[in-house]
């Protein structure tokens, strides 16, 4: 899973100190694996991210970035709370589409959000192709009607508002196996990750509950998505350019936390 290069190595033992799983123990000069068979390393990198001299790395490539850590401003608690506060379910978009590589940026970014025992089980589905979604919607309806389930999508859709994807131009599906040990977190983490990184680039989003819901119970969706059997969608986001969605205030929850010390 990782080499040491031993050249560099100065034996401080940095990497086996930070290592979750006790892959890597004190040798005396050098660190040394504990387990050889390398079944306990879930490719975190932490050893690679501690070490001073860069000496650890991926078997099959770099295990650390090329770039430094850049320090966070001395005000980044009053930023993330400005932020946090301030992120908006948008449901309106202008009809300019956001480029792709601005959301496959933000896809490389989130992919940082954590995950059980670092599976990173949750694959996406990206879609916007305008025509595509329409079908899609058109899909959802015939269902909605057939079935008789979530009779407030039709009753939206006669107001003139979409609740399953508002005027979105990109849908974003998050979904994974389920033999995965948590997707279910593993992909809501990673959503809400990209949710906050493309409301930071100033892209509007919201997260599709219908949508998922639909995916995964519609056999046409789930066709037109190209799910297999054991996939299953997880999330999805509404993307666009925010229009005609203008928030002047931070609203109040309507319930403050509730919590017990223990
Ligand atoms: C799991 C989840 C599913 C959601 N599904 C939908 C949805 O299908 N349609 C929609 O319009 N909003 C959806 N929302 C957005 C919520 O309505 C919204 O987050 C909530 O009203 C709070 O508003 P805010 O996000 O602007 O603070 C969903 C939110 C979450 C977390």
């Amino acid at each position: 899973m990782i080499r040491i290069d031993f050249e560099k190595c100065v034996g401080c033992m940095s990497c086996v100190g930070v290592c979750p799983f006790s892959v890597l123990g004190d040798g005396g000069r050098f660190p040394e694996w504990t387990d050889l068979s390398s079944k306990r390393c879930i490719e975190c990198m932490h050893c690679g991210a501690a070490c001073p001299e860069r000496a650890i790395d991926f078997l099959h490539g770099p295990g650390i970035r090329r770039e430094g850590i850049d320090p966070l401003p001395k005000n980044f608690p009053q930023l993330i709370e400005a932020f946090l506060l301030q992120r908006r379910s948008y449901r309106s978009f202008s009809p300019n589409k956001v480029p792709r590589d601005t959301i496959e940026k933000a896809l490389e970014i989130a992919a940082y959000a954590p995950s059980a025992k670092n599976q990173k089980p949750t694959k996406w589905v990206l879609i916007d192709d305008a025509c595509m979604l329409e079908k899609m919607m058109e899909i959802i309806v015939a269902y909605v009607e057939k079935e008789g389930v979530s009779p407030e999508i039709l009753e939206n859709l006669d107001r003139g508002r979409n609740v399953v994807m508002g005027t979105a131009t990109t849908i974003i599906l998050g979904y994974a196996k389920g033999l995965a040990i948590n997707p279910v977190v593993d992909t809501a983490l990673e959503i809400n990750a990209l949710e906050m990184i493309l409301q930071s680039f100033g892209i509007g989003t919201c997260w599709a509950g219908y949508l998922t819901r639909m995916a995964n119970a519609n056999p046409e969706i789930r066709e037109m998505l190209h799910l297999a059997d054991e996939e299953k969608v997880y999330g999805a986001l509404m993307v666009g350019y925010p229009q005609g969605e203008d928030y002047l205030h931070i609203p109040n929850r309507k319930r403050a936390p509730e919590f017990t010390w223990i």
